[in-house]
C-alpha cells in the first residue's frame, strides 16, 4: 500500500467525481446523475454517467466505470498513488511521506532516473548548440529559417561528433551503465559505449507535464538515417504521444494541423499556426487519434505532397473516422510540405490554404480520379462506380446528398446519375449490414442465453447489490436476512462483505471506496456495472407512490428470496462435503432448514408500504 486508508478516504470525499470528470468531459444534470459524451469510446450520444451520489461513474455504452480515482487513471494513464496524488493537491491535502515496499521503491527510482537523464541530456545538448562545438547545429538550424526563441521554446539541442562524450557527461552525474542503456541514450556493448546520437540537431520530445520523456535527431548532411528517435522507455510511448501537443493544445486557433515531421511541427510554430502536432517517426495511430479528440474535434492533414504522404493520409483519414474526429486535407502544391511552403509562400498564403482545404471524402475522390483518365468513357464509368461506393458509406443521407452534389459538380456527372447509382450501392450496403447485425445478434443471444444458466444465480446476487446501493432505505432490512455467505464466492461475495462492514461501521455505505478497494483496474468497470445500474422493476411507471412502493417491494423481496434460497442450497451442499460426523452434519442441516422456514415471513418495505 502507498497511502493509508484514512488518507485516501480523505482525499475521495474532498474530491467530487462530478466536479473532477467535469474538467474533462461536458456534463448535463439528468435526474440523478450527470450525462455526457464516453471520453473511452467514439459515440454520438452520452451514454456516459457521474452520479453525485455514489460518487462513481459507468458508461452505459463501452461498460468502462468506477471511482474518481479510475477516471484519472483510465483517462490520464495515471498509477494509483498518482491519482490520489493529483486530486490531493487539487484538494489541499497534504499527503504523508510514503511508504513503499522496495520493488515499489525501485520502480519509483527506475523512473525518476529515467527523467532526470533525458532533462540532463537535453539540457546539455541545449548548451552544445550555443557553444562553439555546436556551431555546426546552430548553423543548420538558422539556415533553415529558425529563430532563437523557436529554438528556445522547442528546446533544441545538437549532439557532438565525438562518440561518447555524453555517456561520459551522464556517468559523471552518477548514472550506471545499467541506468544509461534504459534511457535508450546510450547503446553499450562488449567494445564500449557509444552514445546514441552524434553529429545530429536533437528535438527533445515532451510529455503533458513539459518533461522530455525522448529524442528525435536530426543527422548534419546526407547521412542515414535522416531522423533517429530514442527507443520506447516506461516513460516514452511512441504511439501515445504527439509531438508538439504541448504547445498545440493551448492553442486559441481551431482543431489541429496533423504534419508529418518534426521540422514541419516547428515551422508551422514559428509562422504563427501553434496548432500543428506530428506523430513521432512512426505511422499516426488511433491512440493519437484519441488523444486529439481529447482536445480538438477536427484536424487538418498537411501530409507531404508525395504518393507516400498521399497515402499516409488517405490511412489517417480511416483512423479519424475510427475514432469520430472530422478531417479536412491542406493542399502543399507545389511544395513538399509545410515547412517549405512556409518558406516559399509566407504564412498569409498557408491560411488561403487552410481555407481551401478539402473534406476528407472529397480529398478520397480526388486521390481516386487521378487513378483515372475521367476524359475516356470507360475511365470516367469505372470513376463513378467506385467514387458511387465511397459516396453510399456515408452514413448522415443529408450529409451524403451534399457531397453527391458536391462530386457531381467537380467531376461533371449528371447529379441524378450519379445519385441513382449511390442509393443502389447504398440499398446493397444496408442489406449486408443487416444481414451481418442480425447475424452478430444471433450469436450474442445464444451466448447470453448460455451465460444465464451458468450466471442465473450470479445476476440475482448482482441485482441485489444494485438495489442495495441504490435503495438506501432498505439496507439494514436486507442485511436481516442475508450475509455475505449468502453470495456465492466471488466479486459478489467480496462486494457484500464490504457493505455490510460499510453499514456495521458507518451506517451507510460508500459505493466509491468499494471500487477502490479492488486494487487491479480492470475489475473497477464490472464494479460499477453492479454499483451503478439502473434497477427496473413492474410498476415503476406508476403514479402512485403508495402503489409503486409496494411493486418496489415485490421486486426486491423476490430478489432477497432468490439469493437467499441459493445460498441455502449452495451450503446444504457444502456441508455434505465436510468432513465432519453426522451429528455434526444434522445440526447444521437443521439450522438451514430453519432459515428456510422462515423464509415465509420474508418482506421487504419501502417507505410506509
Ligand atoms: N522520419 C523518421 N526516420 C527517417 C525519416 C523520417 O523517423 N529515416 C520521420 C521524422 O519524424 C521526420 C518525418 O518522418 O520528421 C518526415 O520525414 P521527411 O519527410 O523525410 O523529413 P522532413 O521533415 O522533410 O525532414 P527535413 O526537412 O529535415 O529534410
Ligand atoms: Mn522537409
Amino acid at each position: 500500500m502507498y497511502y493509508p486508508e484514512d488518507v485516501i478516504e480523505e482525499v475521495r470525499n474532498s474530491s467530487d467525481i462530478v466536479e473532477v470528470i467535469g474538467e474533462y468531459v461536458q456534463l448535463k444534470k439528468k435526474g440523478n446523475s450527470y450525462f455526457g459524451l464516453c471520453p473511452f469510446h467514439n459515440e454520438k450520444t452520452g451514454s456516459f454517467s457521474v452520479s453525485s451520489d455514489k460518487q462513481m461513474f459507468y458508461c452505459f455504452g463501452c461498460g468502462k466505470g468506477g471511482s474518481v480515482f479510475t477516471f484519472l487513471m483510465e483517462h490520464e494513464n495515471y498509477t494509483y498513488p498518482e491519482a490520489i496524488e493529483h486530486l490531493a493537491e487539487r484538494a489541499g491535502i497534504v499527503l504523508p511521506k510514503q511508504e513503499m515496499t522496495i520493488e515499489q521503491k525501485q520502480e519509483q527510482d527506475y523512473r525518476a532516473a529515467l527523467r532526470e537523464m533525458n532533462r540532463t541530456a537535453a539540457n546539455y545538448f541545449y548548451k552544445l548548440l550555443k557553444h562553439e562545438h555546436g556551431k555546426r547545429g546552430y548553423d543548420y538550424l538558422r539556415n533553415r529559417g529558425l529563430t532563437d526563441d523557436t529554438i528556445i521554446k522547442f528546446g533544441l539541442g545538437y549532439s557532438d561528433i565525438y562518440k561518447d562524450d555524453l555517456y561520459h557527461y551522464l556517468k559523471k552525474k552518477g548514472y550506471t551503465d545499467y541506468q544509461l542503456r534504459e534511457s535508450g541514450l546510450v547503446e553499450i556493448n562488449d567494445k564500449g559505449a557509444y552514445d546514441k546520437f552524434w553529429n545530429r540537431v536533437m528535438f527533445p520530445i515532451v510529455d503533458m507535464n513539459g518533461k522530455v520523456i525522448g529524442f528525435g535527431g536530426r543527422v548534419m548532411g546526407d547521412g542515414e538515417p535522416k531522423y533517429l528517435n530514442s527507443k520506447e522507455t516506461v516513460l516514452f510511448e511512441k504511439k501515445k504521444n504527439l509531438y508538439g501537443l504541448y504547445q498545440a493544445r493551448r492553442s486559441k486557433r481551431s482543431g489541429f494541423i496533423l504534419c508529418e515531421g518534426y521540422m514541419d511541427v516547428i515551422s508551422m510554430h514559428q509562422a504563427g499556426f501553434d496548432n500543428a502536432v506530428a506523430s513521432l517517426g512512426t505511422a499516426y495511430t488511433e491512440e493519437q487519434a484519441r488523444l486529439i479528440k481529447r482536445y480538438r474535434d477536427h484536424v487538418y492533414l498537411a501530409y507531404d505532397n508525395d504518393g507516400a504522404g498521399i497515402k499516409a493520409a488517405l490511412r489517417a483519414i480511416d483512423i479519424c473516422r475510427n475514432v469520430g474526429l472530422s478531417a479536412r486535407v491542406i493542399s502543399m502544391k507545389p511544395y513538399k510540405d509545410p515547412d517549405e511552403f512556409i518558406k516559399n509562400l509566407g504564412k498569409e498564403e498557408y491560411e488561403k490554404r487552410i481555407d481551401k482545404s478539402v473534406s476528407a471524402v472529397m480529398f478520397e475522390l480526388q486521390v481516386l480520379s487521378d487513378k483515372y483518365n475521367l476524359s475516356d468513357p470507360e475511365g470516367k464509368t469505372q470513376f463513378i462506380n467506385e467514387a458511387a461506393v465511397k459516396l453510399s458509406l456515408i452514413a448522415d443521407k443529408l450529409e451524403r446528398e451534399t457531397y453527391v452534389e458536391a462530386a457531381a459538380r467537380e467531376y461533371s456527372i449528371n447529379e441524378r446519375a450519379l445519385k441513382d447509382k449511390v442509393n443502389k450501392t447504398g440499398a446493397a450496403n444496408m442489406v449486408r449490414k443487416q444481414y451481418k447485425e442480425i447475424e452478430e445478434s444471433d450469436k450474442k443471444l445464444h451466448q447470453r442465453e448460455k451465460e444465464k444458466e451458468k450466471d442465473g444465480g450470479l445476476l440475482q446476487e448482482k441485482l441485489l447489490l444494485t438495489w442495495i446501493a441504490n435503495e438506501p432505505s432498505c439496507r439494514e432490512q436486507v442485511f436481516k436476512w442475508v450475509s455475505p455467505e449468502d453470495f456465492s464466492e466471488g466479486l459478489t461475495r467480496k462486494i457484500a462483505v464490504l457493505f455490510d462492514k460499510q453499514i456495521k461501521d458507518k451506517g451507510d455505505i460508500n459505493p466509491a471506496e468499494i471500487v477502490d478497494s479492488f486494487k487491479d483496474v480492470s475489475v473497477h468497470s464490472e464494479v460499477s456495472a453492479i454499483l451503478n445500474a439502473e434497477v427496473y422493476f413492474d410498476g415503476e411507471q406508476e403514479n402512485d407512490a403508495g402503489i409503486r412502493n409496494q411493486m418496489k417491494s415485490k421486486a426486491i423481496t423476490e430478489t432477497v428470496l432468490r439469493v437467499k434460497e441459493a445460498g441455502i442450497d449452495r451450503r446444504m451442499k457444502e456441508i455434505m462435503d465436510m468432513s465432519c460426523s453426522k451429528e455434526e452434519q444434522n445440526t447444521m442441516f437443521l439450522k438451514l432448514m430453519d432459515e428456510q422456514a422462515l423464509l415465509k415471513k420474508l418482506y421487504i418495505t419501502f417507505g410506509n408500504g
